[in-house]
């Protein structure tokens, strides 16, 4: 299989971006990286790209009359790039549902809560505030709707009564840094598929997100 042309969008610190290249580096992804594009032209991620010898593009929303021209023109750099995925590693910035037709069972995002619970922002509050016993994070195909499309695999940690937004964000994180190069990983390697929505892993229903074992390795839920 040739190797897995993937584009990034960044918004910030670019802890995901990091973990990213470092699976495609050491071969834990059987691709390469070759385009981070960002809102947010002063965004740490777009260091941690340019550091890694990856081209970057940023664009300013404020340069645009509305989210969609914003929109097609990044996605535009996008399409450019002649990227097989698309890799959501922390944007924040809601997306046209437009421009994500052609990207459809093509994109994945990683989000920090066990959705369905807490779209959106402020996930680590807002689980803390609802008392959970647990909290986790979710890799997801990307559809138009906002953290909504198909969930592919999570993982779990338990939330401790001295827990604060902080420290679960922290401790969250390290697991994200896991996961998402595991999924993309197994979008590389043929194993995880669109399927026309109805995503599958080694051809099988993912019915449950997928999880990861103590080596790291994505497996079905037990
Ligand atoms: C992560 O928690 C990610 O799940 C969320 O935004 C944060 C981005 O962090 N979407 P980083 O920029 O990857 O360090």
């Amino acid at each position: 299989m040739p190797a897995l042309r993937i584009a990034a969008l960044v918004s910030g610190r670019g802890s995901n971006l990091a973990a990213l290249l470092g699976a495609c580096a050491d071969g834990r992804i059987a691709g390469k990286v070759v385009l981070v594009a960002s809102d947010k032209p002063n965004c740490a991620a777009l260091t941690v790209a340019g550091k890694a010898g990856v081209p970057t593009v940023a664009l300013r929303p404020g340069d645009y009359p509305d989210r969609r021209s914003f929109d097609d023109a990044l996605f535009d750099a996008l399409a450019a790039s002649d990227s097989d995925l698309l890799v959501l590693a922390g944007y924040m910035r809601i997306i046209d549902p437009s421009v994500l037709v052609s990207w459809a069972g093509r994109a994945v995002n990683v989000h920090p809560s066990l959705l369905p619970l807490y779209r959106g922002l402020h996930t680590h509050a807002q689980a803390l505030a609802a008392g959970d016993a647990e909290h986790g994070a979710s890799v997801h195909f990307v559809t138009a709707e906002l953290d909504g499309g198909p969930v592919l695999a999570q993982a779990r940690i338990a939330i401790g009564p001295g827990d604060t937004e902080a420290t679960l964000a922290a401790r969250l994180l390290v697991h994200e840094h896991r996961l998402l190069p595991a999924v993309v990983g197994a979008i590389a390697a043929g194993r995880i598929a669109w399927n026309g929505g109805n995503p599958t892993f080694d051809g099988r229903a993912i019915d449950t997100p997928l999880t990861l074992d103590g080596n790291g390795r994505l497996g079905a839920a037990i």
